[in-house]
């Protein structure tokens, strides 16, 4: 019996090869003719709802969806929207002006596709783990709900870069793929960071994982790869070096480090002459990645923003199917 694929109920995650190599083949048709599903989206709308700020996810989801013939919205809820109180049974007594359970509902009767960017507080780490607040929209929107980065995972980012990484790969056996640790001044989420581990391992590639002491990623999202704690030596050989800051998991939100040392110049590639270094942007250059390695031609950056569009309008149109 043929193996059929059931279109998307809500994009959130990673689900598996045979789904993740048929949004790959997807984007790669759009990237190729983007309006080849003009009329697709017609007379259907997707709310793209950010708590938090953003320019790729933005404005190439919105790009995704107007390929597709739709008319998306956005909203700048952190800062153009009432207050939300997240808890149920809350007192609203304190500064909240409007509970998720009503703001959700209401924009799941404006919407076909609710679209929703909600970062981790990185102070409350269970809170942060379960993926709180993007739940609640998913719990009280009523309609198929697309993660435009939520506090763990961020699975357009990381359906863009797999769509890179088959783009920039003809050799016969699976690249060797390195996701590197950065330095930086902030605390960062760790989404990316978990989500392109999770991708990369669920697309069967050779996944190694190098960062300082105490920057281990939540296992739930590493299993199978292999860490590596030296850089130099995890570097060696490697195809693809995704480079990317996190906080601590273990010691939640924390800075450990800001080691200039771990930051990538073309001095790190001696043995590895031919790898691809891709980021996900926003970059902080010369503190997370050299203007040496962003401006030559290692660097795969431009290429992973440009398929954000066609990642986003592989998962739209899948999504689609099921309206
Ligand atoms: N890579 C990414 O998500 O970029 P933005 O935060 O600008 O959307």
């Amino acid at each position: 019996m043929a193996n059929i694929i059931q279109p998307l109920k809500h994009f959130t995650k990673f689900e598996s090869i045979t789904q993740g190599q048929k949004l790959i083949e997807q984007a790669l048709i759009y990237k190729e003719n983007p309006n080849l599903d003009k009329a697709k989206g017609a007379g259907k709308r997707i709310g793209c709802i950010f708590l938090n700020p953003s320019l790729r996810t933005r404005v190439s989801t919105q790009l995704a969806a107007l390929n597709l013939g739709m008319d998306p919205i956005v909203l700048n809820m952190d800062k153009e929207g009432w207050a939300l109180e997240m808890r149920d049974g809350a007192v609203m007594n304190l500064g909240t002006v409007e509970h998720i359970k009503d703001a959700a509902a209401v924009l799941g009767s404006y919407f076909d596709i609710l679209a929703i960017r909600a970062f981790p507080s990185l102070t409350n780490k269970e809170e942060d783990r379960s993926d709180f607040i993007f739940s609640q929209f998913v719990k009280y929107s009523g309609i198929p709900v697309v993660s435009l980065e939520s506090a763990t995972r961020h699975p357009l980012q990381s359906l863009a870069d797999q769509i890179t990484i088959q783009e920039n790969w003809s050799g016969k056996s699976k690249p060797k793929v390195v996701l590197t640790w950065g330095p930086h001044i902030k605390a960062i989420p760790h989404a990316v960071a978990n989500s392109f581990s999770e991708w990369t391992l669920g697309m069967d590639h050779d996944l190694t994982i190098t960062h300082p002491a105490g920057y281990e990623l939540d296992e739930e999202f590493t299993r199978g790869a292999t860490i590596e704690y030296d850089q130099s030596k995890a570097l060696e050989d490697a195809d693809f070096v995704y480079v990317k800051n996190w906080s601590a998991f273990n010691e939640y939100g924390k800075i450990l480090s800001t080691d200039s040392s771990w930051m990538l110049t073309e001095s790190h590639f001696q043995k590895a002459s031919t790898a691809k270094v891709m980021h996900c942007l926003p970059v902080r250059r010369n503190l997370e990645l050299s203007d040496e390695i962003l401006d030559g031609s290692r660097s795969l950056v431009q290429q992973q923003a440009k398929n954000r569009i066609f990642a986003a309008q592989a998962v739209i149109s899948d999504l689609l199917e099921q309206l």
